[in-house]
């Protein structure tokens, strides 16, 4: 039978290495900048994929924003490999998976999904580049994001929804500057 455990041995357990709010350390930055890196991959895919597909003349504005944000997301892909290697870490080669669809809507939906994931995870990322006194490579991920939250607002905007508010960081500073 197996011995059950107490909570004063589930207490003092190591804490998960991906707990949010511990101490950083240079190889888990790498690591987490190369799940950002998946990530880009997989926008890179979806963007030149969906920009060619999306048919019908409502979608003529955004197919044309998401052949932009491809070659955006291509940039910030080439940034972050740079960053991997400078930390002395091999970048990953592989995406996230990217979701398809027959339906416009759906297509742009997949996409607001990832961006919201996507500025999520860059938020943290500035935080933790700083915990450990990389102010350029903070600098170089907030340019970034600020491309991703535009991302963001031309997606909501096209299906016309309100721009999620994925945390609370300064995202109403951004918007209120933009149009
Ligand atoms: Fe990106
Ligand atoms: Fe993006």
């Amino acid at each position: 039978m197996a011995k059950p455990k107490s909570a004063a041995a589930a207490a003092a357990a190591p804490a998960p290495a991906a707990a949010s709010g511990g101490p950083i350390t240079r190889d888990r930055l790498a690591e987490l900048l190369n799940e950002d890196l998946a990530r880009e991959y997989q926008a890179i895919i979806a963007y030149v994929v969906y920009s060619q597909v999306l048919n019908g003349a409502e979608y003529m504005d955004i197919a044309d924003q998401l052949e932009i944000h491809a070659k955006q997301e291509l940039d910030h892909a080439l940034i972050l490999s740079r960053q991997i290697d400078y930390l002395g870490k091999m970048p990953v080669v592989t995406p996230k998976p990217v979701r398809t669809s027959k339906k416009p809507r759906d297509m742009l939906r997949f996409d607001l999904d990832n961006e919201n994931e996507t500025i999520r995870n860059y938020r943290d990322r500035i935080r933790q580049c700083e915990e450990l006194g990389e102010y350029a490579m903070a600098e170089q991920i907030r340019q970034i994001l600020i491309q991703e939250q535009d991302h963001q607002i031309d997606l909501a905007t096209a299906l016309g929804i309100d721009v999620p508010n994925v945390n609370s960081g300064p995202k109403g500073q951004r918007l209120a500057k933009r149009r």
